[in-house]
């Protein structure tokens, strides 16, 4: 059954054995159900992993998990990913805080252009997941792309064009928007935002903004999906190409993967546990919920080298 309009992309559900999966967009992203996730499994885990490549984006409801829950479930995936922003939180240094306060009047908020997570990194994390905890009563929702599906949908002369091609990705744009528009806090852009009054950038922040040369087109260790991977956050430019002309190419790129066909949009509520294939997806949250309060938490699983 291909339930895409384009035909190029079958979202439907498995008959699963020991969990239940409802499509929640045609292109992309599955809730998943009769899943406690401080007590999944091995038949439901296997499941699970299942439903996450398949849907790209998987999701919980009603979840009431401590951060070990957090940790123990997400490890199930692999090891922690390095985290290119955070601390983690006491005691729990993979679980990293993900907290807007109700009086924050913030210019930016983390992960607000579309993105892929930490792409500048030689090896950028595999999966992210984020368990919410408190969520304002409107607004705050993120959005996902499905780039296996945009890939999938390009003509046969733009993919021989593309193939050969590396994306430099940076955190410098990230870096320079947060040092204008956010005040040097506790939060995650409040860190990145205090490098600007130092004489000089801290060698881990100078190897971000360096950051890495992936493949434009990348191919899933697991699933052998195809996907373009690049961003409007990260991408600065395309190895051996001048700015003027990987400027517009990057630019139709995102537009492309981003076009609404291709997105699911998730709206939270306290104990919604979301988890995305970060190899594959773009995402985008949004800075739109002033005056409420929003606070999640976020674990990211090691990725290979992209090939
Ligand atoms: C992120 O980019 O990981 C944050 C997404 C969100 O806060 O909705």
């Amino acid at each position: 059954m291909i339930i895409h309009p384009t035909g190029k992309f079958d979202n439907h559900a498995r008959d699963y054995a020991h969990i239940e999966a409802l499509p929640l967009a045609a292109a992309m992203g599955a809730e998943i159900r009769g899943v406690n996730l401080s007590a999944v499994s091995d038949a439901q885990f296997a499941e699970v992993r299942d439903a996450l490549f398949r849907h790209k984006m998987i999701y919980f409801r009603d979840q009431r998990i401590s951060h070990g829950d957090q940790e123990a479930f997400s490890r199930r995936f692999g090891p922690f990913a390095p985290d290119a922003y955070t601390q983690g939180v006491p005691g729990h240094p993979d679980v990293q805080p993900l907290i807007k306060e109700a009086d924050a009047r913030a210019g930016m908020v983390f992960g607000a252009g579309w993105h892929t997570d930490s792409p500048f990194l030689p090896q950028p994390p595999a999966i992210s997941m984020l368990y919410g905890v408190d969520i304002p009563p409107y607004g705050g929702d993120t959005l996902w792309a499905n780039a296996a599906l945009a890939y999938a949908l390009l003509s046969d002369t733009m993919k021989t064009m593309l193939a050969p091609l590396k994306v430099r990705m940076s955190m410098r744009r990230v870096l320079a928007t947060a040092q204008a528009h956010q005040a040097p806090d506790d939060s995650i852009l409040g860190r990145v935002a205090a490098t600007r009054d130092l004489p000089q950038l801290p060698q881990d922040i100078v190897r971000k903004v360096e950051g890495s040369a992936h493949p434009l087109v990348r191919t899933h260790p697991v699933t052998g999906d195809r996907s373009l991977y690049c961003d409007g956050t990260y991408a600065l430019g395309l190895e051996g190409l001048t700015p003027a002309e990987a400027e517009p190419l990057l630019g139709f790129l995102v537009a492309h993967i981003t076009q609404p066909a291709f997105t699911c949009r998730l709206r939270w509520a306290p104990g919604t546990f979301a988890l995305w294939d970060n190899r594959l997806c773009l995402h985008q949250a949004f800075n739109d919920y002033d005056g409420f309060r929003r606070e999640l938490y976020r674990t990211t699983i090691a990725g290979e080298t992209p090939a």
